[in-house]
């Protein structure tokens, strides 16, 4: 079904990995549009309860978009592409399941920018974050220049944009790039182990947090507003129902999906 990804759905959990791995996961465009058509399916498939993001092998994550596919891009080409680039991106960050990168080696250029788009990020401890484009005459066209402000603050994401250094595993930890750092064999276990604390919360209220969170940075949206909405409306659902009633009741919330 996919020409560039792996799925898996195990427990609940689906695993999207990119599959390239002679070409340490680079992010051609058909990658992007499968991994967008997969997290797209997955909002309306109720046996998903989280999205684990990983790239193939031991050393990549994704080591940025396909250098080699856009070499010979018109401006035409290249504006298309990074708003096709973006629509990807934003569909990962609006995605209503969790979705967490679990980054597991190089995460450069576009990879560094689709660990971004997650909600949270675990890096094995060879991993390796940075947005080299200035290397290459361009600056990130997936939100890069966006995103790492938002995580890391402006003074080191522009020391790390203008320079083009890569960063280490720990180091982006100290920066908040990251959520965890873990050895590489942990680094799944991780990931599966936070999503199936967060698959035991009210996925309504889950995806109503994403959209206050995702409403603090979107162009035109007030994210005290979205609040507002979003708090009012979990009262007509039936999670805000069942978890008010188990808490009441002094039993263990059982949300549907
Ligand atoms: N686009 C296309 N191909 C890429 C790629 C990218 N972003 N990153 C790696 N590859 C390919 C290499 O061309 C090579 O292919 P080949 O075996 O057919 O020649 C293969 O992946 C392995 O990469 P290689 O460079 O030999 O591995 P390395 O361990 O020596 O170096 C990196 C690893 C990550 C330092 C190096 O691959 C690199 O700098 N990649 C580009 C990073 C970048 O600038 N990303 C931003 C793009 S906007």
């Amino acid at each position: 079904m996919y020409n560039n990804i792996l799925t898996s759905n195990e427990n609940g959990i689906l695993t999207i990995t990119i599959n390239r791995e002679s070409k340490l996961n680079a992010l051609n465009i058909e990658t992007l549009q499968e991994i967008k058509q997969a997290v797209t399916g997955a909002q309306t498939d109720a046996t998903v309860t989280g999205i684990i993001l990983t790239g193939a092998g031991p050393k990549a994550f994704a080591a940025g978009a396909d250098i080699s596919e856009f070499v010979n891009f018109d401006v035409k080409q290249s504006t298309k592409m990074s708003a096709d680039g973006h629509e990807v991106m934003n569909t990962i960050e609006r995605s209503a399941k969790v979705i967490i990168a679990a980054v597991n080696g190089f995460a450069l250029g576009g990879g560094c920018e689709l660990a971004m788009a997650c909600h949270l990020r675990v890096a094995s401890d060879n991993a390796k974050f940075g947005q080299p484009e200035v290397n290459l005459g361009v600056p990130p066209g997936y939100g890069g220049t966006q995103r790492l402000i938002q995580l890391v603050g402006k003074s080191k994401a522009i020391e790390l944009l203008l320079t083009a250094d890569a960063i280490g595993a720990n180091e982006a930890l100290e920066y908040g790039l990251v959520n965890y750092v873990t050895p590489l064999d942990d680094l799944l276990p991780r990931c599966c182990e936070i999503l199936n604390k967060t698959a035991t919360k009210s996925p309504m209220a889950i995806k109503a947090v994403i959209n206050c969170i995702n409403g603090y940075f979107q162009d035109g949206k007030d994210g005290f507003k979205t609040e507002i909405k979003e708090f009012g409306e979990s009262f007509g659902t039936a999670d805000f129902k069942e978890g008010t009633d188990a808490f009441l009741n002094k039993r263990k919330a059982a949300f549907q999906r």
